[in-house]
């Protein structure tokens, strides 16, 4: 697929790809989309999800859904609330706090939700971090862990920072790669805070059929082995970007950030690979590029062999 045309630099997020797509004239669904970082080796859950539309004539109840979460996280249900993705358990926390603070960089979320910024408030942050894709130290602390990309990088759940008073937000989104669908949690320390949480939550916040599928999204969930494959796959993209002459830097996550991409992203564009610019992140010659599938490496390789061309 080859294109031509001007890809905007990103303003806030990932996950463009079918904007790029429309901007190149591209057919979105040949597009390979690195920019937002899903699981590369979740199940498709499109088959689950087709068995469970009929959630979809009902008003969600997300009870079971937690309850089945809860047993994964092996944490009593009082402490997990579900949400609509990450993003609505970031929202809710720093609704909660008000007040907090950001080293940047840092994925985008907390700043745009903290009412103010105090460095003697709680601390939010990603931890593999966002974008550097490098895992946080045994002792470095933070009163609120985003754990988003966490499972997908060491295989485990949560690092268990809740037992130490910290609240920690997930993404299932990125777990079991269903963006659209929205599912997500906060983990906390105590049930009262949940209650707090919830009561700031819209209603039916956590649509129906992601509701009813999620149970049966989770049980084929094997975190070590999908990690195991995530740090082979993220090997080999390695690889293949030094082969191109690009310097990723050494990462956990299931992603990597490259120095030295100007123009990168764009250029990737016209072959219909999508990379996430890091400008928003004050790093305006990064790209971050999610690991792909076997497939998706192959893809990435003619693309980048397609920018060497040109
Ligand atoms: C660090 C981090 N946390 C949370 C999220 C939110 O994920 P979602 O709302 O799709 O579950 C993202 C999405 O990019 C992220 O990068």
């Amino acid at each position: 697929m080859r294109a031509s045309g001007v890809v905007a630099p990103l303003e806030e997020h990932g996950g463009d790809g079918q904007r790029v797509a429309a901007a190149l004239g591209l057919d979105p669904s040949g597009v390979l989309d690195l920019s937002a970082s899903m699981n590369p080796v979740a199940p498709d859950p499109v088959p689950v999800l087709a068995r469970h539309l009929d959630a979809t004539r009902r008003y969600p109840d997300p009870r079971r859904a937690t309850a089945a979460l809860a047993e994964m996280l092996q944490v009593d249900g009082r402490r997990v609330l579900l949400t609509n993705g990450g993003s609505e358990a970031i929202a809710l926390v720093a609704a909660e706090v008000r007040t907090g603070w950001v080293d940047e960089p840092d994925f985008s979320l907390y700043r745009r939700h903290l009412e103010s910024l105090d460095p003697s408030g709680p601390r939010f942050r990603s931890n593999p971090h966002n974008p550097t894709g490098v895992l946080a130290a045994p002792d470095d602390r933070a009163g609120v862990w985003d754990e988003a990309f966490y499972p997908l990088a060491t295989g485990r759940w949560t690092r268990g920072d809740v037992d130490r008073g910290s609240v920690v937000v997930g993404s299932l989104t990125k777990v079991l790669a269903c963006p659209g669908l929205r599912l997500g949690y906060v983990l906390a320390p105590d049930p009262d805070l949940v209650d707090r949480l919830a009561r700031r939550q819209p209603s039916w916040s956590v649509n129906g059929l992601g509701a009813a599928a999620l149970p049966a999204l989770l049980t084929p969930v094997d975190l070590p082995a999908w990690a195991r494959s995530i740090a082979e796959l993220r090997r080999q993209l390695v690889d293949l970007l030094e082969r191109h002459g690009l310097r990723p830097r050494p990462a956990a996550a299931n992603f990597v950030l490259v120095a030295g991409a100007t123009g990168l992203r764009s250029r990737l564009a016209q072959s219909g690979v999508v990379v996430r610019d890091c400008t928003s992140f004050g790093l305006p010659d990064h790209v971050r590029v999610a690991v792909p599938d076997a497939d998706g490496l192959h893809r990435l390789d003619a693309a980048l062999e397609e920018t060497d061309d040109r």
